[in-house]
């Protein structure tokens, strides 16, 4: 069996072409939608993804600004800025990029973002709202993965869903939405006993480990969906995901590719919450 390859990078262009027509809609009604990202720190990954979620928003006509602060920064300050955003009526979207240096307390700073403008969805409002069902913001990355496989056809209701990490960011959250959308969820993570046998029942697997190539062929059941989150650099300086991508393209029934996989459709996430943010000041929705 040779798998379809699930085409991130596509799903996110014909997503980001809609987004367009709302955000000139909002602007006629004197909402530009805009997203500020603050990035504490000079780590080199950190940068890429900030510069491409301000890019990003840019390009379909929002208004996207950085706030950078040297990594030894007083979380005070940080923390008067988000209070000054709170409150800035032309800023719809906040996002502090994580990880944060030692000094942070991170739940101390995402509790301090208004939930209305937490275009993560990780206030602990926001994380609520979703495991009860009724999502304000849904996490981009396990937003991205859910519309994917919807793009992708892939009908959740009934299956046997592995999810390998239990991050904040990614894990759990991603076990909340499979779960609400009807899935069985086993979530896997660093300390689990035979993390084979989960995984060899699974009809979906979702990668969020950081470990190279950790999902192999040997571990699938034929014609398993596979979403790979993970982005690794190898020592030759390529990406690589967390699963093998071209030896479980051989057993998989659908794949996504690392590069050109999940990591569009995050930031086409991003667009999507802010715009949303503007929309209920709006009124819209
Ligand atoms: N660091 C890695 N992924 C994310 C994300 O989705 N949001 C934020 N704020 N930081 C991150």
């Amino acid at each position: 069996m040779t798998a379809q390859i699930i085409d991130g990078k596509a799903i996110a262009a014909t997503m980001r072409q809609t987004f367009k027509a709302r955000v000139d809609l909002l602007a006629q009604r004197g909402e530009r939608p805009g997203l500020v990202v603050i990035l504490v720190g000079a780590d080199p990954a950190s940068q890429v993804y900030v510069r491409n979620k301000v890019n990003g928003c840019l390009a379909i006509g929002m208004h996207s600004e950085k706030l950078e602060y040297p990594a030894d920064v007083a979380p005070q300050v940080v923390l008067k800025k988000i209070a000054e955003l709170n409150s800035d009526a032309s800023v719809h979207g906040i996002l502090v990029q994580l990880p944060l240096p030692p000094q942070f307390n991170e739940q101390e700073i995402l509790e301090a973002i208004a939930p209305e403008k937490d275009v993560d969805g990780f206030h602990a409002e926001n994380v609520g709202a979703l495991l009860q069902g009724k999502p304000r913001f849904i996490p981009c990355t396990p937003y991205g993965v859910i519309k994917m496989l919807e793009a992708s056809g892939v009908d959740l209701v009934g299956m046997d869903a592995v999810v390998i990490g239990r991050s904040n960011i990614v894990g759990k959250p991603m076990a909340a939405l499979l779960i609400n959308a009807g899935a069985t969820v086993t979530v896997c993570h660093s300390k689990t006993k035979n993390l084979a046998e989960h995984v060899a029942r699974a009809d979906l697997v979702v990668a969020a480990v950081g470990r190279a190539k950790f999902v192999t062929p040997e571990m699938l059941k034929p014609g398993a969906v596979v979403i790979d989150v993970g982005i690794n650099r190898l020592p030759d300086g390529t990406l690589c995901g967390d699963v093998d991508f071209a030896a479980c393209a051989a057993v998989a029934g659908q794949i996504t590719p690392v590069p050109g996989g999940v990591g569009p459709m995050t930031i086409t996430m991003l667009l999507a919450n802010t715009i949303e943010a503007a929309e209920r000041k709006a009124g819209l929705r």
